[in-house]
């Protein structure tokens, strides 16, 4: 979901001066690797044009397919060899006698529960118990059904006008889980399977960990504070080693608003962007669960990360409050060496920040059930940057990782908080008060299979300057209309350390539009394979990064040249990034996840003619866009991306 104008205004004081020498490239640059070279030597040497030469050389051994130029049609462009087909769109019938998808918007509410959600995000596949990787058949897969267009979701096109509507829209979000299939090298969903399920806005949840019961979690409806209604503005996900789907709550805030509009609202509800007037959701006019005059504190009980077993479709999910309340991007789980479990998150607004977890107790490899209370123990870090060094095109430094335990750091009554499940529901305001950095709207997070390195999109924040954050560091920009992926490693190569050195993998920008860094990007960016506004990453078994974009694609003036949204795929050693899928007219491309043998990758396409322009992918006359999950597969039935 693009969210340029997001709210944010809580100014801080951020940056600390740590010993910012001694950084090594850790492996930025492959022995030889010719546009690698240059950037080690600050990127001047080696001019853009020679770059691109290297680019279309093929001569990369990670990456085996030459960079696809930018393209604007209402279709997605792969490169030769490569060919891909719908998995499922929103609307399509999970079971058996479910009703099909109606083009024409007068579907029910209860047709929709019965059908795959809308706007597809993040997704993990899940093998069956048992089942090897090459030879696996079937498969799980979770899917986030972010949010809902209601120019295509209703007749009428607008917002909500009953309970009904609501309901209808409630029910296009929060997850799908679905069987699919491999039968001669292609992968196809299974309607009528046994798993197949949909989680959506009103879907019992328990909540679990220090936050549950608290008197801030308590509504008429509930007065345990344990079990709440429904999941929505489901972003992006994690999946855990113990075989369970994560999926985070993003822009829960904009599906709130009051039946008052002269309500007020304290300092920690307006840090979480809470205005009485919703939105554009208009959700609480004809559902009081989401009125903030009657049921302020439904309110708390969003903003989660709720963690499903695909593989029990009568399981109830769970909100993990230990994992702190915020607006979720994802959720990249890595293991520290003495084998407890860690979880990156972003929280995805202008000037909020970068958490990490870290599970008390040790991951139980053998027994998969043992972790089911896993994410309930632990502690929640969040990060702080220095400014590293002045380099434009390759910017490097330092950071810690701070501890968000009350009575700890300032986090006590003295600053606003009287115990811990206060330092979760408001993880925000705790943050602020041990003076984590603000960055530019952390995005995606993954981590290096081959390295342990941690990658995150810091997808763009135009208003940084405009509203006093610091620039500098891994922010570096006043106006950052384009992005940057941010990288760092755990000091000891260690994800229970507290101390990383991070530098920037990539600035993103637009070197037809403007001359040399920040603005142009950095050395790895050239006119064959710019793009703006990175969101979703992935890594495959082989450790190559792929990015997906949510961002402008107008494709003039700023952004001239970079086309319809797209998938790049870039080597982590050498730097260089290649261009290899664009997507429809008015997409984002987000979710990516990877058939177990590598030989088919499925990428989400989110929001396709959001404005308008797209019939995708069906072309029918008149027709309506659906999103759509995505299956690409070689014609040679070969790895994706070799
Ligand atoms: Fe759902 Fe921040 O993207
Ligand atoms: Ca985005
Ligand atoms: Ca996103």
């Amino acid at each position: 979901m693009n969210l340029l104008e997001d709210n944010q205004s809580t100014d801080l004081e951020t940056l600390v001066r740590e010993n910012s020498t001694g950084l090594t490239r850790r492996g930025f640059i492959s022995a030889g690797a010719l546009c690698g070279a240059a950037m080690f030597l600050g990127g001047n040497l080696l001019s853009r044009s020679v770059m691109a030469a290297s680019v279309s050389a093929g001569n990369n051994t990670l990456l085996g397919f030459d960079s696809i130029p930018s393209a604007t049609a209402d279709s997605i462009s792969l490169p030769p060899g490569y060919r891909s087909s719908v998995l499922i769109s929103w609307g399509q019938p999970l079971h058996a006698n479910a009703p099909a998808f109606d083009a024409s918007g007068k579907g029910t509410a209860k047709a929709q529960e019965l059908q795959f959600g809308d706007n597809n995000d993040g997704m993990s596949l899940f093998t069956f118990p048992g089942d090897s990787a090459d030879t696996a058949k079937r498969a799980l897969m979770a899917i986030n059904n972010e949010y809902t267009n209601y120019r295509y979701l209703f007749d009428h096109g607008k917002e909500p006008q009953s309970a009904e509507d609501v309901h209808k829209a409630q029910a296009s979000e929060g997850v799908s889980v679905i069987e699919v299939k491999r039968e001669g090298g292609q992968w196809t969903f299974v309607q009528g399977s046994k798993y197949n399920r949909r989680i959506h806005g009103n879907t019992p949840i328990h909540l679990s960990g220090p936050a549950a019961g608290h008197e801030w979690l308590k509504t008429s409806a509930d007065k345990t504070g344990r079990n709440v209604l429904g999941t929505f503005q489901n972003c992006a996900n994690g999946k855990t080693p113990w075989g369970t789907y994560l999926t985070c709550e993003e822009n829960f805030t904009d599906c709130f608003g009051s039946s008052d509009p002269a309500q007020t609202f304290d300092p920690a509800a307006k840090r979480y962007g809470v205005v009485a007037a919703s939105k554009e959701v208009n959700w609480h006019p004809h559902d009081p669960r989401f009125d903030l005059a009657k049921n302020p504190n439904e309110f708390n009980r969003h903003g989660w990360v709720v963690e499903i077993d695909p593989f029990d479709p009568t399981s109830t999910p769970v909100k993990r409050t230990a994992l702190g309340r915020f607006k979720h991007e994802n959720a990249a789980l890595t293991e520290t060496k003495d084998g407890r479990v860690v979880v990156y998150m972003g929280d995805d607004e202008r000037g909020e920040f970068i958490y990490k977890f870290i599970s008390r107790d040790k991951v139980n490899h053998k027994n998969p059930k043992a972790n089911r209370d896993l994410l309930d123990h632990g502690t929640l870090y969040v990060a702080q940057f220095d400014n590293g060094d002045s380099n434009a095109d390759h910017p490097k430094g330092q950071g810690k990782w701070i501890e968000l335990t009350h009575g700890k750091n300032g986090i006590d009554a003295s600053s606003g908080f009287a115990n811990q499940a206060e330092v979760l529901i408001h993880a925000r305001l705790a943050a602020s008060v041990v003076k984590a950095t603000r960055m530019d709207r952390p995005e995606w997070i993954v981590v290096s299979p081959k390295d342990g390195q941690v990658y995150c999109t810091l997808t763009n924040n135009v208003k940084r300057g405009e509203e006093g954050q610091p620039v500098g560091g891994p922010n570096p920009r006043a106006k950052n209309q384009y992005g940057q992926i941010l990288r760092w490693q755990e000091t000891g190569s260690d994800a229970a350390s507290m101390a990383f050195a991070w530098d920037l993998f990539v600035v993103a920008g637009n070197p037809g539009v403007h001359a040399g860094t920040p603005q142009g990007g950095s050395s790895n960016i050239t006119p064959q394979n710019m793009f703006n506004s990175p969101d979703g990453l992935g890594f495959d078994k082989a450790g190559r990064l792929w990015i997906l974009t949510d961002g402008d694609s107008t494709n003039a003036g700023d952004f001239a040249g970079m086309g319809n949204n797209q998938m790049l795929c870039a080597d982590p050693q050498s730097g260089e990034i290649r261009r290899f899928m664009v997507g429809p007219v008015g997409c984002e491309v987000t979710g990516i996840s990877f058939a177990p043998d590598q030989k088919a990758l499925f990428v989400g396409i989110q929001h396709p003619g959001e404005n308008g322009g797209s019939t995708f992918p069906e072309h029918l006359p008149n027709g309506k866009p659906r999103s759509s999950v995505m299956v690409i597969t070689r014609e040679d039935g070969g790895v994706i991306g070799a």
